[in-house]
């Protein structure tokens, strides 16, 4: 098979075809993505037929896997590892642990619900994300689709005093500020210890292209050692710009759909759908960032 590169949008995102990752694949292949990802951001490859074990040993390839944490279900209980046995895969359904679509006050659609603000994965952990793995096992009709925000591209088109004003500071990010923006769940005392807040640059470098992009969005709360609601509202304006349409390719999953992003680079958003009455089954992969932690201040 030849592996062939199309792009989606004027600005980044492409499809790769002739990679089949139900076998092992051999070096040039997985060196193809690492390039198309670092050029594009989003990379789509449609058609796979893969497990959840198969997801995470292709993962593996690129670094070390991050662990889902454990998300409260309807009846109190940290229900991660029921549904999904492998640890390493973050289950982005509308299910619950019996396959069940999730009651309307559960709070695991609570937490879901969290995702349909632009975020970029793991900005809220001190050592953050490189790429994010999305395998469609299950789509809805209509609706659910995922949408993807170029944060390069976005950084470049900033007035050149807004760059100026964006060099040295630092965001402080934590999931419990996206969570409590949307879907109202309750993290309890011990969720909150277990997860505190991370800062990292507004503006990092990406390593695989040397060029900058903005790490903002959700879980971002405001800019340290400025006022609160001065650091707030200059994080709000950054994500209106970055996220303008010009911006944004929107992507309509097909089954079997892996989509990788770069969370160094972009955002992304869930989209709503039909929860209550159609099954959506995701599958994420996440790879950790072995570099952030000596970027942080
Ligand atoms: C994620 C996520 C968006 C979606 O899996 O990290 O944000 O559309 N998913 O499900
Ligand atoms: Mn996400």
């Amino acid at each position: 098979m030849t592996i062939a590169v199309k792009q989606l949008h004027p600005l980044f995102a492409a499809e790769v075809t002739g990679i089949d990752l139900s076998r092992a694949i051999d070096r040039e292949a997985q060196r193809a993505i690492a390039d198309v990802m670092d050029r594009y951001a989003v990379a789509v490859l449609p058609g796979q037929r893969i497990d959840d074990a198969l997801q995470v040993a292709f993962t593996g390839l690129y670094g070390p896997l991050e662990t889902a944490p454990p998300v409260r279900g309807k009846h109190g209980t940290a229900t991660t590892g029921l549904r999904i046995r492998h640890k390493e895969i973050f289950d982005v359904s509308n299910l619950d642990e019996n396959g069940n679509i999730l009651d309307i006050d559960d709070q695991r659609r609570a937490y879901q619900q969290g995702n349909q603000l632009w975020h970029t994965d793991s900005s809220f952990r001190q050592k953050s994300a490189t790429w994010s793995l999305l395998h469609a096992r299950v789509i809805p009709p209509d609706g659910g689709d995922t949408d993807f925000a170029d944060t390069r591209a976005a950084y470049d088109a900033l007035p050149d005093a807004t760059k100026a004003r964006l060099d040295g500071l630092v965001a402080e990010h934590s999931i419990w500020h996206s969570r409590a923006q949307l879907g109202g769940y309750a993290p309890t005392e011990e969720e909150r210890k277990a997860r505190p807040p991370a800062h990292h640059p507004v503006v990092r470098r990406h390593p695989g292209s040397g060029r900058n992009a903005l790490y903002i969005a959700s879980h971002a709360s405001h800019i340290v050692g400025w006022p609160e609601d001065e650091g707030r509202a200059l994080l709000r304006e950054l994500l209106a710009f970055a996220t303008e349409p010009q911006f944004v390719y929107s992507h309509r999953w097909r089954l079997g759909d892996l989509v990788i992003w770069d969370n160094r680079c972009t955002l992304h958003r869930a989209t709503p759908f039909a929860s209550a009455t159609h099954v959506r089954d995701l599958r994420r992969t996440t790879v950790i960032d072995t570099r952030t932690e000596a970027m942080a201040n």
